[in-house]
């Protein structure tokens, strides 16, 4: 894993939004996987900024989303699909009948996740895929315990990350329990990953991430075993990284190659 610490939280979008305007200026046909929450959002501003400005087109580029919530009409404002369409799909050239999110319907899940699956695969697999990471260290909603080499299925949702994201819920709304997830091993099979954590909260997940051991209990730390993952922290989220001399040196040393 590549560790990138940047001062503040808008460095890290900042730092994140190049790699991917880097890759849609690779190649304009980019598959592009995509997450929701909080982590995000600077980043497709500046997703956003950089279409306007001229500098990229996302006219070709087809994307998958992590997750949705089980059982929420796609037209929910909590929902996934409608968060997408509001925070970035909607502000851009995409044609919309190539962004994907999991269904949020109750019935059939299981062929629907299969679809899923195939559908990420006749079009050749994600080129680069956007994390966030959960305090409990989920990446989608894969939560802990989640199998390393899980594909799209339905997941539980721990007390956690329900509490966590009752701040999007209304309090006479009712919260999803379940959601349908690309798996641990769907994701590993992106070409490049970019997980992007900000703030103290991410700070234990963050370092049981990056320096604890390979474990289900930390779903994030399959990552390890990725051929090319970046973690952009920012400094709070990286406060608790015992390594963070030597991250700093090999990422000085490198001198943002990515960028070359
Ligand atoms: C969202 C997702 C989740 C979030 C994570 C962090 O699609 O898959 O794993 O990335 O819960 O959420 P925020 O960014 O809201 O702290």
């Amino acid at each position: 894993m590549h560790v990138v610490i940047v001062k503040h939280p808008d460095d890290a979008a900042d730092y994140s939004a190049k790699i991917f305007v880097r890759q849609i200026l690779r190649d304009p046909r980019s598959v592009l996987g995509l997450a929701t929450g909080t982590s995000p959002v600077s980043l497709y501003q500046e997703l956003i900024a950089a279409y306007k400005a001229g500098e990229i087109s996302f006219r070709d580029v087809t994307t998958f989303n992590l997750d949705e919530y089980l059982g929420l009409p796609c037209m929910h404002p909590q929902s996934y699909q409608y968060f997408m369409a509001e925070t970035l799909f909607n502000h851009i050239d995409i044609n919309k009948e190539r962004t994907f999110i999991p269904s949020s319907n109750l019935e059939n899940t299981r062929a629907s996740c299969i679809e899923y699956e195939n559908n990420i695969t006749q079009r050749g697999g994600i080129d680069l895929q956007l994390l966030g990471i959960g305090r409990n260290g989920h990446i989608g909603f894969n939560e802990p315990s989640s199998g390393l080499s899980s594909r799209t299925r339905v997941k539980t949702l721990t007390a956690e990350t329900i509490q966590d994201n009752a701040r999007f819920f209304s309090t006479d709304e009712s919260q999803p329990e379940l959601a349908i997830t690309m798996g641990i091993g769907t994701i590993l099979e992106s070409k490049q990953i970019v997980l992007l954590a900000t703030g103290q909260a991410k700070a234990q997940a963050v370092v049981s991430a990056i320096e604890g051991p390979l474990s289900v209990f930390c779903p994030a730390s399959a990552l390890q075993t990725h051929v090319n993952t970046v973690c952009v922290l920012d400094e709070a989220a990286a406060s608790l990284l015992q390594h963070l001399a030597f991250y700093e040196r090999i990422d000085t040393d490198s001198g943002n190659l990515m960028f070359e």
